[in-house]
């Protein structure tokens, strides 16, 4: 870091800093900080550790594309730089910002089953008020309101793809915006990550060894080099039990937000 050069600057090794070539721009709970870390075992890609939150915060944007560039790591002028925010994906200004920044911009989105997603959503929030010691209702307090699904719950929104995505093909066309299917990285990771290479027009560096399942963590880890690394244990947690019923209707509520969201890119996805 001390041999870090100032902003956009090249360093004496030839690396310097460059804007995304391509953003993981959500959904939250989605899978997207597996999915950059699975990106970043390819030697062409240079990731931003950190979630920016550019496009979405204004104390940020305000600062400009320079502070934005600040944010990104150093890299080869060969490398494609990837940051991921989860939240851009819901966020109705962010789009037309991006396209300001780069209309020929590649988008990376990964969406998982939007009930699953909902759980997961749920299961953070309610990790956060634990850390903090503070009360978090259940998970039925919050998905019912007079014995009703409680529509105005802000996770269930999220999950609601076709909304959020339109805002996103006003300035961008489909075929820029590539989808990540967040329930088969989890099951089989590189066939995913192969469509993903091929996509950003990687050369296939990226192989099936690089994966192995890990019975302990339930999930997949890395093998980068030797190196063997899982994700943090925030990521793949248990998801609490709910009442078949209220899984029932939560499934009901989606089904045709999902058709809409199927019909709108010409593709299907194995959702409840
Ligand atoms: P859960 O913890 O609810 O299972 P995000 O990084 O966008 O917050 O997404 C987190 C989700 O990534 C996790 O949600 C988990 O299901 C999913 N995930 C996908 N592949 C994973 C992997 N190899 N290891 C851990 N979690 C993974």
């Amino acid at each position: 870091l001390d041999q870090a050069p100032p902003d956009g600057a090249v360093a004496p090794n030839g690396s310097a800093r460059q804007l995304p070539h391509t953003i993981i721009i959500g959904v939250r709970k989605g899978g997207t900080r597996a999915l950059l870390e699975m990106l970043s075992l390819h030697p062409d890609v240079a990731a931003a550790e950190n979630e920016v939150h550019f496009f979405d915060w204004e104390e940020h944007y305000r600062q400009g594309l320079g502070w934005y560039l600040s944010q990104m790591p150093l890299s080869a002028p060969h490398q494609l730089t990837v940051e991921k925010t989860p939240a851009y994906f819901t966020s109705p200004k962010v789009p037309a910002r991006v396209h300001g920044m780069n209309p020929a911009l590649r988008l990376l989105l990964i969406l998982r089953d939007p009930s699953e997603r909902v759980l997961s959503d749920y299961t953070q929030v309610l990790y956060n008020h634990v850390q903090k010691r503070k009360p978090y209702p259940s998970i039925e307090e919050v998905l019912v309101r007079g014995g009703r699904l409680n529509v105005d719950y802000k996770a269930l929104n999220r999950s609601l793809y076709h909304v959020h995505l339109r805002n996103w093909l006003r300035f961008f066309p489909l075929h820029r915006i590539h989808i990540v299917d967040g329930d088969r990285l989890i099951r089989d990771p590189f066939p995913e990550i192969q469509k993903v290479e091929r996509f950003l027009r990687l050369s296939p560096q990226i192989n099936a060894s690089n994966f192995y399942f890990n019975k302990t963590k339930g999930f997949y880890c890395l093998r980068d080099g030797g190196r063997d690394r899982c994700l943090h244990e925030s990521k793949g947690r248990a998801h609490p039990q709910v009442d078949p019923k209220l899984l029932h209707k939560l499934h009901e509520y989606f089904h045709e937000p999902n058709k809409k969201f199927f019909e709108l890119v010409g593709r299907t996805f194995d959702w409840h």
